[in-house]
């Protein structure tokens, strides 16, 4: 009988502590990534924030706020978190490319350091809220679509002519033109992010390079832009244990090096790369059958806590955590109980694999409890944070009263 572990419980404890589906965050991985950025990025002086969106949580908010982080929201609903959780709002911005009135209005609050911004609509609705009223000028970014193609998936590809993000570089002088002439205004720096799961180097010079020379035409214009944020998108391995995909040394020695001798510091935000590796998602076999000459398995989850293989393709490495089964030998297709064809991953099971063990998908820290859903009114799975032997629950699993409880009638 195997019981695997996770940040050191055996996988059957959680399961009976807290029922499956269930998301496992091991602190010692999220304080790893957080080492990892530090030593390479903050320690340049390069200031690294991290992206909500990839996963945000009360508990998560208040461990990261103890951390030299930044972070960016994109939503009333990160901000919220973020604020509950205590992170400071100095070191929280805003992004979103289609921010609504009371988004627009907690920057001009001041419940952010500052707001990227990503259009001239945009740029006119904050304006709209800044003024002489108001004592002080909101702090912007203005985010710029380099037009940098990052080989990436083309769902998460950011920037480039076939994406919505930013302003077109043929678009930046007059919108420089514009917030220069706006007292109300304060441009603090540029930004750029060119997609997500990126292993070069390269992409992401050339399009710091093009933001170099538009921050200098904003200096040429009085605008005190000194902050330019790189964009996130590091990748992450698919299995624990294999290398890191993307050289954040080499990373961080260009960035330094291109505005050595300028007067710009430097940002970056991951989101996958701080939290991806931290998760691991356990789910209990329902049901093993052979179908068309085909093993499923299927599990008490699916696409509905993860839908990512869905909607990317992505693969995340599968394990047998709690079995009394043999090694992994047949070919299987690991199913969610949707009702539609929600396939986890292709998969080696063990040929006894039963009801009842448990399994787990694991690096699902990142785009798995944030993008999940209550398709086919299915409660959202709880999240607990482990570490070194002990857990505590920071996300409740939600009933299937809870998934009605915005329904009138
Ligand atoms: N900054 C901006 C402006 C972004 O749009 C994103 C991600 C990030 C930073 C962080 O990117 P990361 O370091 O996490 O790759 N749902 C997709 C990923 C979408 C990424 C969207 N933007 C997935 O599950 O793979």
């Amino acid at each position: 009988m195997i019981d695997r572990l996770i940040a050191g419980v055996p996988a059957s404890e959680f399961a009976r502590a807290y029922g499956t589906p269930l998301i496992v965050y091991d602190l010692d991985e999220v304080d790893l990534s957080v080492d990892e950025f530090a030593g390479a990025f903050i320690e340049r002086g390069i200031a690294v924030g991290y992206a909500a969106k990839a996963f945000l949580c009360t508990a998560l908010a208040e461990v990261l706020a103890a951390t030299p982080l930044w972070l960016d929201v994109c939503s009333l609903g990160e901000l919220r978190t973020a604020e509950r959780g205590g992170f400071p709002a100095g070191r929280i911005y805003f992004h979103g490319c289609g921010k609504t009135d009371d988004e627009l209005q907690a920057i001009a609050d001041g419940r952010v350091a500052f707001g990227v911004v990503d259009n001239a609509e945009e740029l006119a609705a904050i304006a709209g809220r800044s003024g002489p009223s108001r004592g002080a000028p909101v702090s912007i970014v203005l985010r710029i679509n380099t037009g940098i193609e990052a080989h990436t998936h083309e769902y998460i590809r950011t920037a480039g002519d076939r994406t919505k993000f930013g302003v077109a570089l043929a678009d930046v002088p007059d919108l420089l033109a514009r917030i220069a002439r706006d007292p109300g205004l304060r441009l603090i720096g540029l930004h750029a992010h060119i997609g997500s799961q990126i292993a070069e180097v390269a992409p992401y010079l050339e399009s710091l390079g093009l933001l170099i020379e538009q921050a200098h035409a904003a200096r040429a214009l009085g605008l005190p832009v000194e902050l330019l944020i790189a964009g996130g998108g590091m990748g992450v391995e698919e299995t624990p244990g294999e290398p890191r995909p993307l050289d954040y040394l080499a990373l961080s020695q260009g960035m330094a090096d291109a505005v050595r001798g300028t007067p710009f510091r430097l940002a970056i935000e991951p989101g996958r790369a701080v939290i991806a590796r931290a998760g691991t998602s356990l789910y209990r076999v329902m049901a093993v059958k052979s179908q068309g000459g085909r093993r499923f398995a299927i599990v008490d989850g699916g696409m509905a806590d993860n839908p990512r293989p869905a909607l990317y393709g992505a693969v995340h490495a599968f394990e047998v955590m709690t079995s009394a089964a043999g090694e992994p030998a047949v070919d299987a297709v690991l199913c969610g109980r949707s009702c539609e064809n929600d396939v986890l991953g292709s998969v080696a099971i063990p040929a006894d694999l039963q009801a009842g063990d448990l399994v787990a998908l694991r690096t699902t820290g990142a785009y798995t409890y944030s993008m999940a859903s209550n398709y086919n009114r299915f409660g959202k799975p709880a999240v607990v944070f482990a570490r070194d032997g002990s857990h505590r629950l920071v996300i409740r699993r939600e009933s299937a009263d809870d998934t009605l409880r915005n329904d009138i009638g």
